[in-house]
């Protein structure tokens, strides 16, 4: 979905997409990544280290795991704007009151907790500009020539984000996967946009509108040149070439006339953008956006906005080699200890 100005998502814009969001992405992938976890890596009370959420917001996609990622889960949901992540625990607890099924959320500490069937487990929030140039630490066990990263990440935990890729360069998606390839991180991106949008009934400006949306998407969204519509390619050759092994779905949002405040606030988004970019399109823009509007006052607008979700499990290193002290005393000591894996259970 087209973000415009990364400094600019608002509680209310994160609460109208939410459940647009819930319903696009590609729930097998999530159920792949806890199979995977299963039967390979980690004991099940844990499976991953940790589970950090870069550009958490307010917390969304927090929700979207925390009842298909099982028991003892520990998130670091990371944002740059701290008016979004103080929202995260209420919306958690408004979230749980809503749900289904009996969910608890403690919010008396500073983590919160979190409780549902079958799936538990904790979230602190931390404010941090993931495009800064790096802090003083660098990864945990990142290689010698993995490019810096501003974050630490612990051996065998679940990276994922969702609507951030977009935002995001190649060089910081590649120094990400790097890093993550080292620790030997699990990546989960979701609802990364991938250039298309259909508008039915359509109209004969709706290309012109989607190719200067497209266009704007790759401008400067505080961490140089943006991915935009090149997101999803861009992370699959990435985690392909970083030896990882993935899987992709489509996730498009499919937004009818129940939601009419969501589309509104898409169309203005992309008018907005469109404006920004070429402001001599203003007076068949303007146009356009009156007639959209009328549609969605009068229940005739479908949006579809493509999008992609993609999940990576780390490549499989070689098992551990049980100790036999005394049985074969030194053999060939160099090549046992370059064989050591880094996440072995
Ligand atoms: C489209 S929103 C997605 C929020 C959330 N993941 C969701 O699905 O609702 C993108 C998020 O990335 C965060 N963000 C953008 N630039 C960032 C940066 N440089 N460092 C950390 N967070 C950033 C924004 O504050 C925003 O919360």
């Amino acid at each position: 979905m087209p973000e415009f100005k990364a400094a600019d998502f608002s509680a209310d814009w994160l609460r109208l997409r939410e459940a647009a969001d819930a319903r696009a992405r590609a729930s097998q992938l999530p159920d792949a990544l806890m199979l995977a976890a299963a039967s390979t890596w980690h004991d099940p009370e844990r499976r991953f280290t940790e589970i950090l959420d870069l550009g958490a917001g307010t917390g969304a996609n927090l929700r979207y795991l925390a009842p298909r990622l099982g028991s003892g889960q520990r998130w670091r949901c990371i944002d740059q704007n701290p008016r979004l992540l103080a929202q995260l625990p209420h919306a958690t607890a408004a979230w749980a009151d809503r749900h289904d099924d009996p969910i608890q959320v403690e919010l008396a500490t500073a983590r919160l907790r979190f409780a549902g069937p079958g799936w538990n487990g904790q979230a602190q929030t931390e404010q941090r500009d993931l495009a800064l140039a790096p802090i003083s630490t660098t990864a945990q066990h990142s290689s010698p020539q993995s490019p810096p990263f501003p974050l630490t990440l612990a051996v065998g935990s679940l990276v994922t984000a969702s609507a951030l890729l977009d935002l995001v360069s190649e060089a910081w998606l590649s120094a990400l996967i790097s890093h993550c390839q080292s620790a030997g991180c699990a990546l989960l991106f979701a609802l990364s946009y991938d250039g298309r949008s259909t508008l039915t009934p359509a109209r004969p400006e709706d290309q012109a509108v989607n190719e200067r949306v497209n266009q704007h998407q790759r401008g400067d969204k505080g961490f140089g040149p943006a991915l935009g519509p090149t997101a999803p390619d861009a992370a699959e050759s990435m985690v392909a070439a970083a030896g990882y092994r993935w899987r992709s779905a489509k996730s498009d949002w499919r937004i009818g006339p129940d939601e009419p405040e969501l589309q509104q606030a898409l169309i203005a988004g992309w008018v907005e953008a469109t404006l920004e970019l070429d402001p001599s399109a203003r007076a068949w823009l303007l146009e356009w956006q009156r007639a959209r509007q009328m549609q969605i006052k009068t229940g005739k607008l479908q949006i579809q906005v493509g999008h992609r979700d993609l999940m990576a499990l780390p490549p499989e290193r070689a098992k551990k080699r049980p100790q036999r002290r005394g049985v074969y005393p030194s053999r060939r000591p160099k090549r046992l200890a370059a064989q050591k894996p880094l996440n072995s259970d």
